[in-house]
């Protein structure tokens, strides 16, 4: 596989093979300090980005190589340039290519355009290297043996139910996404894809429209922004009015596993979708969540480059 351009592209063995090295690295982050020496990686964002940024641009510095940090308005693309031409221009400079930007279809046209590996860092769909953090922290938490645990996102049926649910599915765990019905719930098609692929994995994919049976003996409750970068303001108060019962505080932790963890892709609102208690309190890992996107990201780059993701298929 030349790409990973959706979170349903991995393999069980891609994410078992990412996540393993992902711990290499965080054991010793300058093991391939060489892997990139004298190369660059672009970053090409038309969104803004705290983590993703700081953990890629670190990750090609561990590499030994150069980041190349492109702001969405910078290129000739905004002036009619196609996503084409701009991804041949951007496959001699670099030897991948790290992308964030609103239409996963402009991400894939990038990937079919460029001879280099292209990366997506996020799309209004999708969140992909966000979920290879996510099950490092999972791992270390609750070790391999997932076995008879449930793993729940409350919220936004946005990019981040997506990746929950299409990883959970690859990983074969039981995952739960527990989101307000109709406009705001994840999109029937990458449901049904989920579903599809728990088939294969022995996992099993629930949406479901009530937020304590979502929580009630669950391993991990999950959560993201109610407004997404892109989102309309318009619909704030609606919004948050229809999303409020989905808010993870005390009483929803209370009801879960007894060794539950909180966790948050973040950035986080706090009074809104979590309260304070829960996202400071002693069950979150988002700080060890959020440090995991360098090793990943890096262990993404290693193995891509070294074209060793298979995908599936
Ligand atoms: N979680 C995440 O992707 O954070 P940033 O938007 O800050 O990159
Ligand atoms: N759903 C959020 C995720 C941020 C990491 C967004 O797209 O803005």
């Amino acid at each position: 596989m030349k790409d990973l351009l959706r979170t349903a592209d991995l393999s069980r063995e891609d994410v078992d093979l990412l996540l393993s090295t992902a711990a290499d690295f965080a054991r010793d982050p300058l093991q391939a300090r060489s892997a990139l020496a004298n190369r660059t990686v672009a970053i090409y964002m038309t969104k803004p980005s705290t983590r993703t940024r700081l953990a890629s641009e670190t990750a090609v510095a561990h590499l030994g190589g150069t980041p190349i940090f492109i702001r969405g308005d910078d290129l000739q693309l905004g002036r009619g340039e196609t996503i084409s031409d701009t991804a041949k221009i951007i496959s001699g400079f670099a030897s991948a290519l790290i992308v964030r930007t609103f239409a996963q279809s402009d991400v894939d046209e990038l990937g079919t355009a460029a001879s280099i590996p292209v990366i997506n860092a996020l799309t209004d769909d999708d969140h992909p290297t966000q979920l290879l953090a996510d099950w490092l922290t999972i791992r270390e938490t609750f070790g391999e043996n997932i076995a008879g645990r449930k793993f729940t996102y409350l919220g936004d049926g946005n990019n981040m139910s997506h990746a929950w649910l299409t990883m959970g599915a690859i990983m074969g765990a039981h995952v739960v996404a527990a989101t307000p019905a109709g406009k705001w719930a994840p999109n029937p098609g990458v449901v049904a894809q989920a579903q599809a692929i728990a088939k294969q994995t022995g996992g099993k994919v629930e949406v479901i429209h009530d937020a304590e049976e979502a929580a009630r003996g669950a391993s991990v409750l999950y959560t993201d922004v109610w407004i997404s970068m892109g989102d309309p303001e318009s619909e704030r108060a609606e919004k948050m009015r229809v999303l409020a019962p989905f808010a993870v505080g005390s009483q929803l932790m209370d009801i879960t596993a007894k060794d539950s963890i909180f966790m948050h892709c973040l950035p986080a609102h706090r009074g809104e979708e979590v309260s304070a208690e829960v996202i400071d309190g002693p069950r979150s890992v988002v700080w060890r969540e959020a440090l995991h996107r360098r090793t990943t990201i890096q262990s993404l780059l290693f193995h891509l480059l070294r074209g060793e993701i298979e995908g599936r298929g």
